[in-house]
C-alpha cells in the first residue's frame, strides 16, 4: 500500500494551536508520509493539513486527529489557492512557507533559492549596491532607512575586519514574521546577509536572536550548519562565519547599538551617535545591522532585479508590507501586500472584522511605541510616509486590534510601565521620564490627579520626544498622548476638579 503523502506545519505558532498533537497521534501510521513544512501564517485555520492534487495542494484546516480518515479519502480538502486570506495576498518574501521543508538544502534550490546569490556573485560590490539603490528597499525593523546608503557607507570604510549582523530580537507586541523566516525559511535570510558580506566586503555575521525564541534558535542553528556542509557559507573563495547570540530578554537590545554592545558582552545601553554602527559598529568595525525580514527580502531583489521590487508598493515605500495582524479580528495572521492598501481594508479584507462581535475601540501598529488609531483614522495607506505624516509608526508590521472593553488608560499606563521597565538608562529624558509619567498615569487612575496634571504628561511627552536618545523614549510618549487626545473622556473623567 502506498503511503499518502501530507504536509503539517512544525512552526511554533501552528504547534500552539495543535499541528504537533496531529504529528503525534499519526506518527505510527504506515499508510501516511508527515512532511514538517512552515506555516503558510493563516493562523485561525491551523492547524491546517494539505496534500497534493492534480491542480496544486489541498488544505483541510482546523484539523482534529480524527479527522485523518476524511483527509485520506481525499474528502472535504479545498484549494489552497482559494483561500481568500492567502488568494489576496501577493507572497514575494514567504513564497515558500507552507510548501518547503525549513530545513532542507535541496528544497531550498528546487523553489529558486540561491538564484539571488549566486547573481550577486557575478556582480561587483558596487553593483550589488546600486541594485538594492534600485530596488529602493528600506529597513523592515522600524527605522525605515534605506538599504544601500548603509551598505554603501560600510563598503567605502577601510577595515581589518566588517561584520553583518541580522537583528532578530522582534521585542514588538504582536510581531512575529521574523520568527517565522527564522523557523520557515532559514535560508532566505541567509542568503542575504551572504548577498550583504559580499557588497560591503565582510568577513562574518552573527544573529542576535530574542531568548525567548528557543526553537527559531535551534532552526538556525541547523541551518547554518547545513549551508555550511552545503558550501554555501563562504564569499569569492574565504569562508564566512555566521553564529547565533542569544539575547538576555530585553526590549532596548533591539535597538541597534544597545544590540551591539550586549553582542560584545556588556549591558545593552544605547550608544551614542554619530559613528553609525555601519562606520563603527561591532568592536568599532563596520558593521550592517538590519532586520530578519530585511535581509530575507534581498534574495528576491537580486534574482529577478532591483526594478521588479520598486515597480511594487507606494512612492516612498517600494515592495511588499510583511503585516502581523493580531488582537480582537476574526482572522489572525501574517500577510504579506504591496504596501498602500488602507488599514481599513486589510482589517476588512484580511481580518475579517471584530471576533465574537465585539466592537472596534482603538488599532495599534508598530509594537509598543506605535500610534493608536480610531476607526475614523482607518483609511490611511499603509506606508512610511503616510503613517510619518500622521505622527505615527508602521515599526515591524504589528496590528493590534482592541475591542470597546479595553480601558484606555490602563493600556496607556502599562505601555508606560512598559517603557520604564525597559529603558536602558543611559538618557535622563527616557529614563526619568517614562517613570514620571508612569506615576502621573496611576494617579488618574487613583484619582488624585488634576487637569495640570494631564498638562503636564503632555509637556513630558514633548521633552522626551524632543530630547531622548534613542527610539524607545522618542517614541514612548505616542501612543499614550494618542490615547489621551482621542480618547479624553477616559482620562478626563478620573480627574479632580
Ligand atoms: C527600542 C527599540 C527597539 C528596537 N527593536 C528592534 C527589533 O527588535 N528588531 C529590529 O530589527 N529592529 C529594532 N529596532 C530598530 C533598530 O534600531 C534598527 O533600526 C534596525 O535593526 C535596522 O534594521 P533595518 O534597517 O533592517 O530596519 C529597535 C529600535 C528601538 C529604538
Amino acid at each position: 500500500m502506498s503511503r499518502i503523502r501530507l504536509y503539517l506545519s512544525k512552526d511554533t505558532s501552528s504547534c500552539a494551536a495543535g499541528a504537533e498533537r496531529l504529528a503525534e497521534a499519526w506518527r505510527s501510521r504506515f499508510d501516511v508520509e508527515l512532511v514538517r513544512t512552515s506555516s503558510r501564517g493563516a493562523f485561525f485555520l491551523e492547524p491546517m493539513v494539505e496534500r497534493d492534487s492534480p491542480d496544486g495542494r489541498l488544505a483541510w484546516c482546523q484539523v482534529a486527529p480524527a479527522d485523518l480518515p476524511r483527509i485520506l479519502a481525499g474528502n472535504g480538502g479545498v484549494p489552497v489557492s482559494t483561500i481568500p486570506f492567502l488568494a489576496k495576498q501577493a507572497r514575494h518574501t514567504f513564497a515558500s512557507f507552507g510548501v518547503t521543508e525549513p530545513l532542507s538544502t535541496a528544497a531550498y534550490q528546487a523553489h529558486g533559492g540561491l538564484a539571488g546569490l549566486r547573481a550577486a556573485q557575478q556582480m561587483s560590490p558596487a553593483a550589488i549596491i546600486q541594485e538594492i539603490k534600485t530596488s529602493r528597499l528600506r529597513g523592515r525593523g522600524g527605522a525605515a532607512f534605506p538599504v544601500w546608503k548603509k551598505w554603501e557607507v560600510a563598503a567605502a570604510t577601510t577595515a581589518d575586519r566588517k561584520y553583518v549582523v541580522a537583528n532578530a530580537d522582534e521585542g514588538d507586541a504582536g510581531t512575529y514574521c521574523d520568527r517565522m523566516i527564522m523557523e520557515g525559511d532559514p535560508f532566505r535570510m541567509i542568503e542575504g546577509m551572504l548577498i550583504c558580506g559580499r557588497a560591503i566586503g565582510a568577513q562574518a555575521g552573527y544573529v542576535y536572536c530574542r531568548q525567548e525564541y528557543p526553537t527559531a534558535t535551534a532552526c538556525l542553528h541547523d541551518a547554518i550548519q547545513a549551508a555550511e556542509a552545503a558550501g554555501w557559507l563562504e564569499i569569492d573563495g574565504r569562508r564566512f562565519s555566521i553564529a547565533v547570540v542569544s539575547g538576555a530578554g530585553s526590549y532596548v537590545c533591539g535597538e541597534e547599538t544597545a544590540l551591539l554592545e550586549s553582542l560584545e558582552g556588556r549591558r545593552g545601553v544605547v550608544r551614542a551617535r554619530p559613528p553609525h554602527p555601519a562606520q563603527s559598529g561591532l568592536y568599532g568595525r563596520p558593521t550592517i545591522v538590519s532586520n530578519v525580514l530585511t535581509f530575507a527580502t534581498i534574495p528576491n531583489i537580486l534574482a529577478r532585479g532591483g526594478a521588479w521590487h520598486a515597480s511594487m508598493g507606494t512612492e516612498g515605500s517600494r515592495g511588499t508590507a510583511v503585516l502581523q495582524l493580531g488582537g480582537r479580528v476574526k482572522q489572525p495572521g501574517l500577510i504579506e501586500i504591496p504596501f498602500g492598501l488602507t488599514l481599513r481594508e486589510v482589517l476588512d479584507q484580511f481580518g475579517q472584522g471584530m471576533a465574537d462581535g465585539a466592537r472596534l475601540k482603538a488599532v495599534q501598529v508598530g509594537g509598543p511605541l506605535g500610534s493608536l488609531f480610531m476607526d475614523a483614522q482607518l483609511d490611511i495607506p499603509i506606508c512610511f510616509d503616510a503613517f510619518a505624516k500622521a505622527d505615527a509608526i508602521l515599526g515591524h508590521g504589528g496590528i493590534v486590534v482592541f475591542d470597546d472593553e479595553t480601558d484606555m488608560l490602563e493600556l496607556s499606563r502599562h505601555l508606560m510601565a512598559f517603557v520604564a521597565d525597559e529603558s536602558c538608562g543611559k538618557c535622563v529624558p527616557c529614563r526619568i521620564g517614562s517613570l514620571r509619567a508612569r506615576e502621573i498615569l496611576e494617579t488618574v487612575q487613583a484619582g488624585q490627579a488634576t487637569e495640570t496634571d494631564l498638562a503636564l504628561l503632555a509637556e513630558l511627552g514633548d521633552t522626551m520626544k524632543a530630547t531622548s536618545l534613542c527610539g524607545l523614549g522618542a517614541r514612548a510618549p505616542y501612543p499614550v498622548l494618542s490615547a489621551l487626545e482621542q480618547f479624553p473622556v477616559e482620562f478626563r473623567s478620573r480627574v479632580r476638579s
